[in-house]
């Protein structure tokens, strides 16, 4: 299949209007050039999103998101880049099955997915799965939820890799894929077979589970492939997302089997994190789904470590989860075996805030009849309460603090104000740090940039008078634009924008530059100014270099040589 080429993709951009496409998604209301409305990135009440006519970018004030039409349909719709773009061209009649255009990204690998899961399926319920069939009756796992999620078998003989290689798949991409070892024979081996779905609700991975012999490990995962990053989805989002509609909040879980588990009660936005590590792009799709997240880890002190660090990650992103804890150890499964239906939709119903839960682990940790434990314990509840916005929950804690331990309210009140003052000034503080180091270099740096992006003039300026620019993200931005502009005569920001598609690290500061703060218009003296500082820049760093170099040099003749070099950089001859 041939590869959709970036002129076919500039081309579908630029009879896309991106003014169109995002008001299909989110309301948009023009103001003077451009239009606003709600980001749907992030939570928000304010249109702080705006969308350009005339560049044909998007950026949110907000939270920073910033793309072209396609990278805006694919964070939308939670599919890849080149999915976007062939999702906009058959809008426009392009036909990608027949001939050249065609590029679906990684069909092969989804189908072969397929194919396994209809392979293990069919394993389990053929003569050779009756205790398998057996050990999830006993486990109370119905015929309905085995079907519902895809639940399967794998042997104690190898049989996957054989069907796969009979159908003309290659070995190599079976190892790849994490399904066979190097001599054609399976990796799972007599497994009751859990199906990993992506976002989209793709099968991309398996979890193989033992269950009638002994073995070290419980659990076996496919290893990391292309299409299967653990720590980027969330067991059971494709099932989940849909019932938010009905219940506007998700359980967050550790196991695949707590999540099966309280789908059969009828709890059916659950998702799993698949293990204790709960990683920032799990917190970011959480964050997507909605902000009404409840934490229900294993009642265990990995499961106590799990919320601790889930909070932390989900308070970064302004999402102030509820936790739910359960006695004994015990893991969600376990609970609702054990106690049933009811109670748990009880522990639903009282989930605890944050600030409760951390109060619960301190008054834990310290002996609150000592009296400096006690201020202690005080003084770290007020710290937690400082990261809360909820005037009525701040204001119950430290009445409860109050009355429970015999402190006027008003003197924790103060407390709390002068915390809350102090978070404020620091938080100036950092902008500040921040501003320093954004110190002249790095403005002339970026703002040649931001300039280059407007005018073919820069851009020949910056390739024949800028040598070397002092750091590499600039360097190779620069470099890109260059290459860019070679390429295709102009440079459109929107198709700079797909150019760079796959170097997350350029379009990261590529947005950041676009969003800077600057005139629109220059002079030529302007740039001649920054040009002149990053030469400077550029001279310094190698007198720095070679003044190191000077240091640990002995011998006089060489030294002398150095310092020669040195005088002529500066200028001194
Ligand atoms: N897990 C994993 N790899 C492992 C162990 C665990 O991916 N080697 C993930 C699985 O998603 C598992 C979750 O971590 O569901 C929780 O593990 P654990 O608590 O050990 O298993 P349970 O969910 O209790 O599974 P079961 O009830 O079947 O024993
Ligand atoms: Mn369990």
């Amino acid at each position: 299949m041939a590869k959709i080429t970036n002129d076919i993709i500039n081309e579908i951009r630029s009879k896309t209007d991106i003014v169109d496409v995002v008001s299909k998604y989110v309301n948009l209301v023009k103001k003077g050039k451009n239009y606003f409305g709600i980001c749907p990135f992030h939570d928000d009440n304010h249109p702080s999103m705006s969308v350009s006519y005339e560049k044909q970018i998007y950026t949110c004030f907000s939270c920073g998101a910033t793309g072209n039409v396609f990278t805006f349909v694919s964070e939308y719709e939670h599919i890849s880049f080149i999915e976007a773009v062939i999702l906009l061209g058959e809008k426009l009649g392009y036909n990608f099955d027949n001939g050249v255009r065609k590029v679906e990204t990684n069909q092969e690998e989804y189908k072969i997915y397929e194919l396994a899961l209809k392979y293990y399926q069919n394993n389990l319920h053929s003569s050779l799965g009756k205790n398998a069939i057996k050990y999830l009756e006993d486990r109370k796992i119905d015929r309905k939820t085995i079907k519902k999620f895809g639940i399967g078998l794998s042997l104690s003989k190898s049989g996957l890799s054989q069907v796969l290689i009979s159908k003309k798949v290659k070995l190599e991409k079976l190892i790849d894929l994490g399904l066979s070892n190097s001599l054609g024979n399976d990796l799972f081996l007599n497994r009751i077979m859990f199906p990993l779905f992506d976002l989209s609700g793709r099968v991309v991975a398996f979890s193989g589970r033992i269950y009638n012999i002994k073995d070290s490990s419980k659990y076996i995962n496919t290893k990391e492939t292309d299409i299967f990053k653990k720590g980027n989805m969330l067991y059971n989002y494709h099932n989940a997302h849909e019932h938010l509609k009905k219940n506007d909040y998700v359980l967050v879980m550790e196991g695949f089997m707590d999540v099966i588990r309280a789908d059969t009660i009828g709890i059916t936005n659950c998702v799993a994190t698949m293990g204790t590590a709960f990683t920032k792009q799990q917190a970011m799709i959480i964050k997507k789904m909605t902000n009404n997240v409840i934490l229900c880890f294993d009642g265990d002190k990995a499961g106590e470590e799990a919320t601790i660090s889930a909070i932390d990650m989900l308070e970064k992103i302004n999402v102030i989860p509820k936790i739910i804890r359960l006695e004994d150890n015990m893991d969600p499964d376990d609970y609702i075996i054990k106690k049933g239906k009811d109670a748990f939709l009880n522990k639903i119903n009282k989930a605890i805030s944050v600030v409760d839960f951390k109060m619960q682990l301190l008054k834990r940790e310290k002996n609150l009849t000592d009296t400096k434990e006690l201020a202690s314990y005080i003084d770290e509840t007020i710290k937690e309460l400082i990261k809360i916005e909820d005037d009525i929950l701040i204001e119950l804690t430290l009445k409860k603090l109050a009355s429970e331990y015999n402190i006027e309210y008003d003197t924790l009140k103060n407390k709390y104000n002068t915390y809350k003052t102090n978070k404020v000034s620091y938080q100036d503080k950092v902008i500040e740090i921040k501003n320093n180091k954004n110190n002249v270099y790095e403005k002339a740096e970026r703002s040649l940039i931001f300039y280059m992006l407007k005018s073919s003039d820069v851009i020949d300026e910056v390739e024949h008078k800028v040598t070397y620019f002092p750091s590499a993200n600039i360097r190779n931005l620069s470099n890109e634009i260059i290459c860019f502009y070679h390429k295709y005569g102009v440079l459109e920001l929107a198709d700079f924008i797909t150019y760079l598609s796959d170097k997350t690290e350029l379009i990261k500061v590529l947005y950041e530059i676009i969003n800077m703060n600057l005139m629109e218009e220059y002079s030529k003296q302007e740039i001649e100014d920054y040009i002149m500082v990053i030469k400077n820049y550029a001279k310094n760093v190698k007198i720095k270099h070679l003044e190191e170099e000077l240091r640990k040099e002995v011998e006089p003749l060489k030294q002398a040589d150095i310092l020669k070099e040195i005088l002529s950089i500066r200028g001194v001859r």
